[in-house]
């Protein structure tokens, strides 16, 4: 499991150590090729597989996906129904080889929603993989940053009402430990696919001072070699949290 930092810091080689990803465009991808749109999700799935693989072959510690917001319930109920499907089969068929592979998988979001066979395959996923150190794989399902950081301050709230936690003013460490990613690093580098240049209510308190990257290429056609291009862009740039260029440089900046 990843530590926590004040910034979260590269990797020595320069990759992110958190890559959050917003996989957009397999509804489109199947629509050209004149699919349901279901083919474009079963198409998404094996680019979820390339690119954990890659991930975990690059050093990147923690890489979280997110599979369906709060908003995607108002999609058709076919397909909100097809998207409950296939995630209890991925899971099913894909979490041995997750955790062979040393991947830890959890989940982020609100979880009652779901059909409790997929609540039932989320919690088993979760217990097989917890000590797993290669990577951590953080779905967000039933996942929006309001809902993170209501229920950030209202877990605050509930424990000072009770004394678990003193009466204190509200500082951003404290809500940070209580967000569902609390003990991750905040990403260092945010993808999109699918060319609509928005964060559609992801992370939005652990984005703060993410790197943006937006791509057209559509989700199922995100491979390896568009992940080397996006870190590529990455590495090219200077993170400065505040400082200036020159502090960055000269090293004199307290990150
Ligand atoms: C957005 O494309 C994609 C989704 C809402 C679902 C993403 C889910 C997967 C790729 C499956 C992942 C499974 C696991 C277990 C991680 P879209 O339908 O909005 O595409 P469009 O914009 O072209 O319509």
């Amino acid at each position: 499991m990843a530590t926590d930092d004040k910034h979260s810091l590269i990797t020595e080689n320069g990759i992110p150590r958190h890559i959050a990803i917003i996989m957009d465009g397999n509804g489109r991808w199947a629509e050209k090729r004149f699919m349901p749109r279901a083919f474009g999700h079963q198409a998404g799935v094996k680019a979820v597989r390339k690119i954990v693989e890659h991930c975990a072959e690059l050093g990147v510690e923690v890489l979280t996906l997110f599979a369906f917001s709060s908003e995607n319930w108002h999609r058709p109920k076919e397909e909100v129904s097809l998207l409950m499907s296939l995630f209890v089969e991925t899971l099913q068929r894909e979490i041995d080889t997750l955790d062979k592979n040393g991947i830890c998988v959890r989940f982020i979001g609100d979880r009652s929603a779901f059909p409790v066979v997929l609540q039932e395959k989320i919690l088993e996923g979760e217990a097989q993989t917890k000590d797993n150190k290669a990577l951590t794989l953080v779905i967000a399902a039933n996942y929006g940053g309001h809902w993170d950081m209501c229920q950030a301050v209202q877990r605050v709230v509930d424990k000072m009402t009770i004394g678990e936690l003193s009466k204190q003013p509200i500082s951003p460490g404290l809500i940070k430990e209580h967000l569902s990613t609390a003990d991750l690093p905040d990403p260092d580098f945010f993808i999109r696919t699918g060319g609509e240049e928005r964060v559609s209510n992801f992370l939005l308190w652990q984005l703060a001072y993410t790197e943006l990257y937006f791509t057209t290429t559509l989700w199922p056609d995100f491979d390896q070699n568009s992940l080397d291009d996006a870190i590529n862009s990455f590495k090219s740039r200077q993170r400065r949290f505040g400082h200036t260029g020159e502090q960055i440089l000269n090293k004199t900046a307290l990150l």
